[in-house]
């Protein structure tokens, strides 16, 4: 990784964009969003950061040897951003794109979701291999990649039930159904979760599934 020249597309707050910075890649951010961008630079000072989308980067071709979506690729037309990543990246270089999903195995993750959905009247699901989420539609337009260029990761974090909370309403399902719903179903689940959770420390386990394409 170290002197890779990397570009983090849809970089957000720049969590992996960090993260790369941090093994050594030359990182430059690409964001279109106005406050993730602001964040970005608050936190990132030093990390180049251009304003722009996946659809048509502004970046020069063949300018870079990993191209990276970090939980991004969805938001893009893969009809133009697939090109724009094959123009983007030099001969040889690869894409990355990778996606968070909730286990199968937890139960409080599980029954959190069923709740979520009945909520907000409909499925609300991001499990590997569950009924109602195919994990593909993720990577959309993205050609099969053999078996060894894609892993699934398990890791887990313990945050605070205020973080865990404000990052399930930043979901677009909460965004899309208003404040004054978002804000019921969030103090129900401080509820629920205090009894699983009496420390109010929350341990959040993901699968992220992580594929890497040479368009
Ligand atoms: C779920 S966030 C992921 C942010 C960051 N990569 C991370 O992992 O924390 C999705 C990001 O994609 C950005 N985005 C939205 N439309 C996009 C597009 N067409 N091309 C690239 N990024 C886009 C959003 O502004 C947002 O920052």
């Amino acid at each position: 990784m170290r002197g890779a020249r990397v570009a983090d597309i849809g970089a957000g707050t720049g969590i992996a964009t960090a993260l790369l910075s941090a093994r050594g890649a030359e990182v430059i951010a690409v964001e279109p969003g106005d406050g993730m961008a602001a964040q970005l630079r608050r936190t990132l000072p030093e990390v180049p950061l251009v304003r722009g989308n996946g659809n048509a980067l502004p970046l020069a071709t063949s300018c870079v040897d990993l191209l990276t979506y970090a939980q991004a690729w969805h938001w893009t037309d893969p009809a133009h951003s697939l090109p724009e990543a094959a123009r983007v990246l030099r001969p040889g270089g690869a894409l990355a794109l990778w996606w968070n999903t909730d286990p199968h195995d937890v139960p409080w993750i599980t029954e959190q979701a069923r709740r979520i959905g009945r909520h907000f009247g409909g499925v609300y699901d991001n499990r590997q291999g569950s009924p109602g989420y195919t994990a593909p539609h993720v990577f959309e337009g993205v050609p099969a990649v053999p078996e060894h260029a894609r892993r699934t990761v398990r890791w887990s974090r313990t945050v605070p039930l205020d973080t865990h909370l404000a990052n399930l309403g930043s979901h677009s399902l909460f965004l899309v159904h208003g404040e004054s719903a978002a804000d019921a179903f969030l103090a129900r689940e401080r509820e629920r979760l205090l009894e699983i959770f009496p420390t109010g420390l929350v341990e959040e386990v993901y699968d992220v599934l992580l594929i890497v394409a040479t368009p």
